[in-house]
This record gives C-alpha cells, sequence and structure tokens, in this order.
C-alpha cells in the first residue's frame, strides 16, 4: 500500500482485501466495553476539514481516538483566503505542529493529490472526499458493509465467515451492484466503481444522461437509464444524494420526475432479489432518490455503513501510520514517494 491514500483506483486487490480484513479484526474492539486501542499512541491526526460533513469527520476522530492518537480537528468552513495559497500556509503549520496524518476533505477535486505529492507535509494524506472526484474510504466502509451481506456462495445472504485464514467467501467477485443518481457529482460513485471492479464484483451505473460525467463510457462498469431493468437481479443497490449545492443548472425537470423515474420507493424496493441490500452513503434526501419507507426499512444498510465506516478508517489510519509489514511496506512504496 502506498504511503497515502488518495484514490480508490491506487489500491490493489491485495490492498483492498488487507484494509477490510484489518478493519474486520478492529471491528470486534468496537463491541467492547473498553473500545480504545493503543496502536497509535504518540501519532497525531489531524482532520481538515474545508467542506461541510458529518460522518466522515465524526468517524475519522473516532478512529483516530480508539487507535490512542492525539487528534486536532481544523475546520477551514469560510475561509476567504485563496485556495492554492491556503491550502500550503494550513500545510505547513501542520508540519509544524508534527502531523502524522493530515485527513483532508476538500471542495476542489485533487486537493489531496496536491498535498500529498508537496513537500509541504512529511505525514500521510488521506483523502476524505475531494470536489467530485473521490471518496476512497466511503467505497471500502460500502465494500465492507457489501462483504459482511453478500459474500459467500451464489445468492448472496448473510454467509460470511469470518474464521481465521478462511480465505474463501470473502470476495465480491461476480456480485452485482448497481449505483443509482447523481454520478456526475459523486466521489462516491468514482470510488466505489474503482474499488468494486478491483474487488470483482460488476458495477451499473444508472442515471439520467445529464448526470454522467463526460467519458463515463470508459468506466469500466455498464450504463443503463432504466432504474428497474438494472434492480432485477442486483445483490445491492447504492442510492446516490442529489448533489443540489453542486449544481448550477437545471439537471433534471422536476423532483418529482426525479424521484418517480430514478428514486427508491417500496414498489421498487420489493421487486429486488430477497436478498439483496439497499445502501446510502448519506445524507439522504428522503423522498426524493429514497422514501422513508426504504430508508427505515430493514433492508437499508445507510446506519450500519456509518458504523462499519469507523473500523474501517480506523484499518486505514492502522495501516498507514502504525501497522506492521506487509501493510506499508510492499513493492508498490517507492511509487509512491
Ligand atoms: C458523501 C460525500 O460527502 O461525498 N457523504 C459522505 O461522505 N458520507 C456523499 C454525499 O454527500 O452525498
Amino acid at each position: 500500500m502506498k504511503r497515502h491514500l488518495i484514490s480508490a483506483a491506487d489500491l490493489t486487490h491485495d490492498d483492498a482485501t488487507l484494509i477490510l480484513d484489518t478493519a474486520e479484526e478492529l471491528a470486534r474492539i468496537a463491541g467492547r466495553s473498553i473500545k480504545k486501542l493503543p496502536t497509535l499512541r504518540g501519532r497525531t491526526v489531524v482532520n481538515l476539514f474545508f467542506e461541510d460533513s458529518t460522518r466522515t469527520r465524526i468517524s475519522f476522530e473516532a478512529a483516530a481516538k480508539r487507535l490512542s492518537a492525539d487528534v486536532i480537528n481544523f475546520s477551514a468552513k469560510g475561509s476567504s483566503v485563496s485556495k492554492g495559497e491556503s491550502l500550503k500556509d494550513t500545510a505547513l503549520t501542520l508540519q509544524a505542529m508534527g502531523a502524522d496524518a493530515v485527513v483532508i476533505r476538500h471542495p476542489s477535486s485533487g486537493a489531496p493529490h496536491r498535498l500529498a505529492t508537496s513537500d509541504w507535509i512529511g505525514g500521510s494524506v488521506v483523502n476524505a472526499g475531494d470536489g467530485t472526484h473521490e471518496h476512497p474510504t466511503q467505497a471500502l466502509l460500502d465494500a465492507f458493509t457489501m462483504r459482511r451481506h453478500l459474500a459467500g456462495g451464489p445468492g448472496g445472504g448473510p454467509t460470511f465467515h469470518r474464521g481465521p485464514g478462511d480465505g474463501t467467501g470473502r470476495d465480491l467477485a461476480g456480485r452485482r451492484i448497481t449505483v443509482v443518481g447523481d454520478v456526475l457529482h459523486s466521489r462516491v460513485a468514482r470510488s466505489n466503481v474503482a474499488l468494486l471492479t478491483t474487488l470483482g464484483a460488476r458495477v451499473t451505473l444508472v442515471a439520467p444522461p445529464t448526470l454522467l460525467p463526460i467519458g463515463v463510457e470508459h468506466w469500466p462498469c455498464e450504463v443503463s437509464y432504466d432504474l428497474d431493468r438494472a434492480l432485477a437481479g442486483c445483490d445491492a443497490v447504492m442510492m446516490l444524494r442529489v448533489q443540489s449545492e453542486r449544481m448550477n443548472a437545471a439537471f433534471f425537470p422536476t423532483e418529482r420526475e426525479y424521484s418517480r423515474r430514478y428514486g427508491l420507493d417500496g414498489t421498487r424496493m420489493a421487486a429486488l432479489p430477497e436478498h439483496a441490500i439497499v445502501m446510502h452513503p448519506g445524507p439522504m434526501n428522503r423522498g426524493m432518490e429514497i422514501t422513508a419507507e426504504v430508508a427505515d426499512s430493514g433492508r437499508c444498510t445507510a446506519v450500519e455503513q456509518v458504523a462499519n465506516g469507523v473500523s474501517v478508517r480506523m484499518a486505514v489510519l492502522y495501516l498507514l501510520l502504525g501497522g506492521n509489514e506487509p501493510a506499508v511496506t510492499t513493492h508498490r512504496t517507492e511509487e509512491s514517494k
């Protein structure tokens, strides 16, 4: 694994599997009354958030604290300093404070990459969502959630085996995942397509043509405009939030029209295969891409995804900062410099 986690596309099958397996180990301590491990004692993790966040930010903070790291939360929202300079100046300040890892969320695609390839900081950079580009830890927690529900023999079901050394039943190979909605603005969709494909799953994107990015035909997935057809036979359906804050034009006629064609309601959910799960990264627009009936149903894993996020982010921080080989010292270390 590289020193930084910028893109889900950087993860090999082995990297991703190592993170997911480590997260599975760490998830066990979430059930204990004392949830803390001493692993990152004395290390400093800075959460640098230039954009709003509820889940991701709290999740990274909880993850770092459960590993006993010192956590500094920096919220840059509202800053009027120009983007490039402010990022550099902020980074230099963090370096002066001895940050071992910087978790960054930024409205500009590429900001974490800029940080990681600069000599402004010496620690690891973790992308917590950059513009419309990538959100690798979200994809990892989504894959973790899918593995728990779907990995196993054909037909899926809760057949996940957790026995030590058990290499079977952990793979998402051949699983069919349908990702629906505002793909154009979704870093979650981009990271999921990359990671799920690496893990052997087959992804279908469903969106109105106006909400698909240019060049999507070159992505390693299928594209459809027909939600009902894409739902039949899928193992998981991931609903994306309609990201109104990133929209500067009308991408669909009305909200009603959007939810009728691309929203998940009780009738559509009933048409899913029995074992299929409904996912959403949050925050949800209830009544838009997902109805309250579906969001509150037992098949919706949105809350479980949040809980899994802590374990997955613990695994990422552990492997980047404190983990022993083979977590961070693979053949890719050199090229990551
Ligand atoms: C996502 C994000 O911020 O990209 N949310 C999250 O991290 N839980 C998706 C979204 O905002 O719709």
